[in-house]
């Protein structure tokens, strides 16, 4: 494997390609979940590239940005053994040369926004987090220029979102969503799990029990169901986690998954997929000043 820091060096290594090329853009600290998506484009591509950045762009000053885990010597090990063309590495400048944007809050441009699906859901509580992620990902396409991209199901936003600006501004890749991996208790695979005990990160499966409640509800109705009730039925499993402060919910919804507007009723016999997705504040039991904050969601 090729291991790069520079763009240019990336459009040289592009400039030798005879084939196509796919791409998955991570932060790093990989695991099966992005594991996944670069086995994926080994097996649709004649080469397959991988960015390893922790964009600042993307994070509020109240997130972990300095505490984001960095494990380059492990991720390369990964890489190799899975066969990875190219790793391209670059460091903020070499990403943003007109200056470092700090955080979500800053200014300095050019930046992406993709209105109309980056408001609600995680937008609403990371203000500006499309703004970055887009401005990234715009980036790396265009340093990288793959044939297709590959992204989890686990961001299920992010996907729409990136989809939407690679349509609207003609970028000349495909993106492929890929299903979410999960540990064998169900817990959906994130980086950011490493901050929690082990009796959280069993607490912290349930999440995806709920969801699996909910959408267990949902398929038995043979009529429409209010999408309160399917969520009272959900928060009635998380209930010993949220009265004993295990879990804190910033958000459940029941979306329309192509607009991701919500739904108050859902049709039993529907023309579109929805999309139940959570986001909650999980509480470390060994270190209670440790707040993770997980995502998860099914589409039916
Ligand atoms: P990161 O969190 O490192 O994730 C990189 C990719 O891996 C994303 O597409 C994400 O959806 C996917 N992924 C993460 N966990 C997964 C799981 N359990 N199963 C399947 N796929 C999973 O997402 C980002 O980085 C950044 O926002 C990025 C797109 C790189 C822009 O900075």
């Amino acid at each position: 494997m090729k291991v790069v820091h520079t763009i240019q060096e990336v459009r040289e290594w592009r400039k030798e390609c005879k084939g196509s090329t796919g791409f998955v853009p991570t932060m790093g600290c990989l695991h099966a979940g992005h594991g996944s998506l670069i086995k994926q484009s080994r097996l649709d591509n004649d080469y397959t590239a991988v960015s390893i950045f922790v964009n600042p762009s993307q994070f509020a000053p109240t997130e972990d940005l300095d505490q984001y885990p960095r494990t380059l010597p492990a991720d390369i090990d990964l890489l190799e053994q899975l066969g990875v063309d190219l790793l391209f590495a670059p460091n903020a400048n070499e990403m943003y040369p007109q200056g470092i944007p700090l955080n979500v809050e800053d200014q300095r441009g050019p930046f992406v926004t993709v209105l109309g699906v980056s408001e609600m859901l995680e937008g609403s509580t990371r203000p500006n987090f499309f703004r970055g992620v887009a401005t990234v990902v715009a980036k790396l396409l265009n340093i990288v220029t793959p044939t297709v991209a590959y992204f989890g199901q686990k961001d299920i936003q992010q996907f729409i979102v990136l989809d939407t600006m690679v349509r609207q501004l003609f970028i000349n890749t495909r993106l492929q969503m890929m299903p979410i991996q999960r540990d064998s208790q169900g817990l959906a695979l994130s980086s950011r799990n490493k901050y929690l005990c082990q009796e959280s990160l069993t607490i912290a499966s349930n999440l995806y029990k709920g969801l699996q409640r909910g959408c267990q509800m949902i398929q038995d109705s043979p009529n429409v169901i209010s999408a309160n009730d399917v969520k009272n039925v959900i928060s009635e499993m998380w209930f010993p986690h949220l009265a004993q402060g295990d879990f804190k919910i910033d958000y459940l919804s029941i979306a329309h998954l192509q607009t991701l507007t919500e739904l108050s009723k859902i049709e039993a016999k529907r023309d579109h997929k929805i999309v139940i997705s959570c986001a909650v504040y999980v509480k470390d039991r060994k270190q209670p000043t440790v707040t993770v904050r997980l995502i998860d969601n099914i589409i039916l």
